[in-house]
């Protein structure tokens, strides 16, 4: 079978992608693009046979490229899309696939119209060994009946939103760019669907700064079951970037911790909690697309499928709705 032929665009967490797409037999990397042309030749020099561009128009038009990682600026990630689908790419999209509902509408049209295109983002927490397990005992009821969580996106990275391109391009969202992450793991750990959503946010931690939105941000979520979460986006918090996970269920409580969760059976105070060691993050940034190329390979799902994707999305938009109108909103599902 002809290896499948990838190309990137973006080399800063994009750079971590060309890994991911060597390591699988099934497929090389044929071009790399930025904008920046020193980055890109400070990457060319580490991989000098695969061809380059400063131009993201000719990854996404050239015939003979198969899949695409689109890891630019988030306000960039609708129009290469647009254009990746046109010209009949399977691709990869960092986080947030797109800023807007109606730019999700219409890579859902776009996408339904083209369904052996797969698309994907790079949702990485779900490959966490920590998480996973967690999931497995969610599935195994060892939890009873879930009916609380807790997900904190604790950013701990402050110069990143007050110098560079997050605090530059026409709108940038704590939500679409932090909270995605834990409201993804939630749907995926609790298997339940998110029906309404309250947000509220606030710029005080970097206020005396260039950067012009939210920088925290909490969300309340109201799912099928009964089952209630709050999710917050913390990007300037005084502590090392953290995912910070609490589960409720009725027979037991998760509470995630640097070194190791705490995994609690009992109400009794004389009663240690279970210490779950499975490493976290302890997953690579190039993991998921490996895991990308095996799905078209294979033609199975992926970690993060199509349906996924829209999932996260639609939620997360619904909480962009929320924040801007100040009132609860109804999840509207692409
Ligand atoms: N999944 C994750 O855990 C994760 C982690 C970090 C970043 N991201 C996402 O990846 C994207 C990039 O973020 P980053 O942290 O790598 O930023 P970065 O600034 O470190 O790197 C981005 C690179 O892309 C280039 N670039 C941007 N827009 C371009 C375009 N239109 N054409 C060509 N080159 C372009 C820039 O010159 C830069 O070199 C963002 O959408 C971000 O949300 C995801």
């Amino acid at each position: 079978m002809k290896r499948l032929r990838a190309g990137i665009i973006g080399l800063g967490v994009g750079e971590r992608h060309i890994e991911g797409y060597q390591r699988h037999p099934g497929c090389e990397v044929a071009a790399i693009c930025d904008f920046n042309a020193e980055t890109l030749r400070r990457v060319e020099a580490l991989y000098p046979n695969i061809s380059r561009t400063t131009h993201a128009e000719e990854i996404l038009q050239d015939p003979s490229i198969d899949v695409v990682s689109i890891a630019s600026y988030d306000n960039y990630h609708f129009e290469q899309i647009e254009m990746g689908l046109k010209h009949d790419k399977h691709l990869f999209v960092e986080k947030p696939i797109c800023l807007y509902d109606w730019q999700l509408a219409r890579i859902r049209e776009l996408s339904k119209a083209k369904p052996h295109l797969r698309i994907s983002s790079n949702l990485i927490l779900r490959r966490s060994p920590r998480f996973m397990q967690l999931r497995q005992m969610i599935a195994a009821s060892d939890f009873g009946h879930l009916y609380y969580m807790e997900a904190d996106y604790e950013y701990g990275r402050l110069e990143k939103i007050t110098q560079g391109w997050r605090g530059q391009i026409e709108y940038y969202s704590a939500i679409l760019g932090g909270a995605v992450h834990m409201i993804d793991l939630l749907l995926w750990l609790s298997r339940d669907t998110v029906t309404e959503v309250s947000a509220w946010g606030n710029r005080i931690a970097s206020k005396n700064s260039a950067f012009r939105f939210h920088d925290f941000v909490v969300c309340l979520l109201k799912f099928n079951s009964g089952l209630l979460a709050k999710v917050t986006t913390n990007l300037g918090c005084v502590k090392p970037h953290f995912h910070g996970l609490k589960i409720f269920g009725t027979d037991a409580t998760f509470e995630n911790g640097p070194a190791h969760a705490n995994l609690y059976k009992s109400r009794l105070a004389e009663t240690s909690p279970e210490q779950l060691t499975a490493s976290y993050p302890g997953v690579p940034k190039d993991e998921l697309v490996y895991n990308f190329i095996q799905s078209i390979r294979a033609e199975a799902p992926a970690v993060v499928d199509v349906e996924d994707v829209f999932k996260t999305m639609s939620v997360c938009l619904a909480a962009e709705r929320s924040l801007s109108q100040s009132k609860a909103m109804a999840v509207t599902y692409y």
